[in-house]
């Protein structure tokens, strides 16, 4: 199967809402000579699964899944040494997918302690074909590929794996490579009508299967996951958001002592969540950062001072900045450019704000597993992304931090799970992502006062009607865009001549590709009315149907 970099990806952002403060820091603490790590140990595991990757597009989704059945588990490369395995308490692996075809030279194979250690082995597709090859069996081209939906048989219902799940069942292909022979040792599990090796077991709990039991489209694949993980693993299901709380609290204890830590907010819920575990450990060793840039939405500033004072009674340092910002972005159009300005300003803030404070040893992260998982693959981290455009400079030096990244084993939905377990409000948790440089990329053209607020009134309209239509959640994000248009309307007796309002409603998984919402026609007509009659200088209101290619989420 091969691994589809879509070109589109581009040099934005994903999807993090606080990236533009995380990511700036990140490649600020980067730049600067020390350089700071974080040691990616804070939180002991009881019990893990390793998947390795052996470059499938499908094994993240693996990890999602195991992670749904309170596993905790980590991809990683196929040619990882057994040391830094065990140190993850691992119970069982995963072989994932992937493009090569194991008889071709230099293909990837898994590591000798994937079959010594004598730990339970499901070996997927290209997994499984490994596993074939390397314990003594036999691969071939297939005459006829396999893509899409195939109906697989079992030829012994009872094996574990197998539990409760129907003995014919759809499941998903996708592979050119066939199993020709067993190894010894081996039984043919199941077969379909092109595979006549479709799924394969041994009696030490190695199993192969040539399907992809991760996707939505083998319907039975999550059970087949559960089995491995509970009947042959013998897990206990002990990741869940309460664990990890736990852990995670006395990790960070352990990690900071009796360090300070500093933490940028941005109101966005990695950074709120990361900064509420870390305050349940240290309490006042930590302090937050906000720097209210005045580019914020509607409100915003307030609600996350709100927030913090109610939900966190966390040491907060609110530094407002709109008019340095806005001095800094006079005159300036292009959108690079005012990204690269918003991240420097950003960081020359928060260095001077923390530098108040005195000896800071820590510097508090929101990073994620898929941030974590990336990096891995240098080119195309998130921050080298931003990196191309943002050039900030480094932190000074003197302030030799560490990294505290207590998010960095955790997808954004678990993130939430771990924000409501802490009793963080809702609409906090819940919150669409808001780009970094905020409004002034919504913006067309040069940002100033009289324009943001021509923008909040409109985009506040937007948010209250998408809000009373219960639809917030359903969309990845929804928001107005003040374009540099200006057109020809009429009110009452009178010509106007006002700014043109865009309204973007899009569904996405995550960012990396979206599409336009079909908004009830009801909701945009009471939106479209609304911001004519409601904001003055406005007189049309266009909807942008463009999906994710070709164009992009935000205007600029
Ligand atoms: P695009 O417009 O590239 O956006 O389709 C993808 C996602 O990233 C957000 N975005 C940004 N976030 N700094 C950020 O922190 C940025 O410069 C930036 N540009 C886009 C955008 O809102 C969407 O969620």
């Amino acid at each position: 199967m091969s691994q589809q970099t879509p070109e589109y990806s581009s040099y934005r952002a994903t999807a993090n809402d606080d990236l533009e403060a995380s990511a700036c820091l990140e490649i600020a603490s980067r730049e600067s000579s020390q350089g700071r790590q974080s040691d990616g140990s804070v939180i002991p595991h009881r019990e893990s699964i390793m998947v390795v990757d052996f470059g499938s597009q499908y094994s993240r989704l693996i990890a999602r899944r195991v992670r749904e059945c309170k596993v905790y588990c980590e991809i990683i490369p196929h040619d990882t040494a057994w040391e830094t395995v065990s140190a993850m308490n691992p119970k069982g692996i995963i072989l994932s997918g992937g493009p090569a075809s194991v008889y071709e030279e230099g293909a990837p194979l898994a590591p000798s302690w994937v079959y010594d250690k004598g730990l339970p082995v499901l070996g997927i597709c290209y997994g499984m074909q490994v596993m074939v090859h390397q314990l003594g069996g036999k691969v071939i081209q297939a005459s006829a590929k396999e893509y899409g939906h195939a109906l697989i048989h079992q030829n012994t219902p009872e094996y574990a794996l197998f539990e409760n799940i129907p003995s014919s069942m759809p499941v998903w292909m996708s592979h050119g490579d066939k199993i020709l022979e067993s190894p010894p040792g081996f039984e043919s599990l199941a077969y379909t009508d092109n595979s006549p090796i479709a799924a394969i077991g041994n009696f030490h709990n190695m199993v192969g299967i040539q399907f992809h039991p991760e996707v939505a489209h083998t319907p039975q694949g999550t059970k087949l996951i559960e089995n491995f993980l509970y009947k042959i693993c013998n897990l206990r299901g002990l990741w869940t958001a309460g664990n990890f709380v736990s852990d995670a609290i006395n990790g960070i204890k352990n990690q900071v002592g009796s360090g300070k830590v500093i933490c940028a907010l941005s109101g966005g819920v990695d950074s709120v969540v990361a900064a509420s575990l870390i305050h349940q450990a240290v309490g006042d060793q930590l302090t937050c950062i906000f720097v209210n840039n005045g580019l914020m939405r509607r409100d915003e500033p307030r609600r996350v001072l709100n927030t913090v004072e109610k939900y966190m009674k966390v040491k907060l340092i609110f530094s407002e900045s709109t008019d340095y910002f806005l001095d800094k972005l006079k005159g300036i159009i292009d959108p690079e450019e005012k990204r690269k300005i918003i991240g420097r300003t950003f960081i020359q803030i928060f260095e001077d704000e923390a530098s108040q404070l005195g000896k800071v040893d820590f510097l508090a992260q929101g990073t994620l597993y898929p941030d974590v998982i990336e990096s891995k693959t240098a080119e195309s981290t998130i921050s080298a992304k931003i990196k191309t455009h943002h050039n900030v400079g480094g932190l000074p030096d003197h302030m030799n931090l560490s990294l505290v990244e207590p998010l960095r084993y955790l997808f954004k939905d678990e993130v939430r799970e771990v924000g409501l377990e802490l009793g963080l409000p809702e609409e906090m948790i819940f919150r669409q992502p808001f780009p970094g440089p905020g409004l002034a990329i919504r913006i067309m053209g040069e940002v100033n006062k009289e324009r943001l607020a021509v923008l909040r009134e409109a985009d506040w309209i937007v948010m209250d009607e998408i809000k009373q239509n219960n639809l917030y959640r359903e969309l990845w994000q929804s928001f107005a865009v003040l374009t540099d248009t200006q057109t020809v309307g009429v009110m009452g007796d009178y010509r106007t001549y006002g700014y043109v309002i865009a309204i973007r409603a899009i569904t996405s998984e995550d960012a990396m590709t979206a599409d336009w919402a079909r908004l009830p026609y009801d909701v945009l007509k009471r939106i479209s009315s609304r911001i004519a009659n409601e904001v003055s200088g406005v007189n049309r209101v266009v909807y942008d149907i463009t999906s994710k290619p070709p164009g992009t989420i935000e205007w600029e």
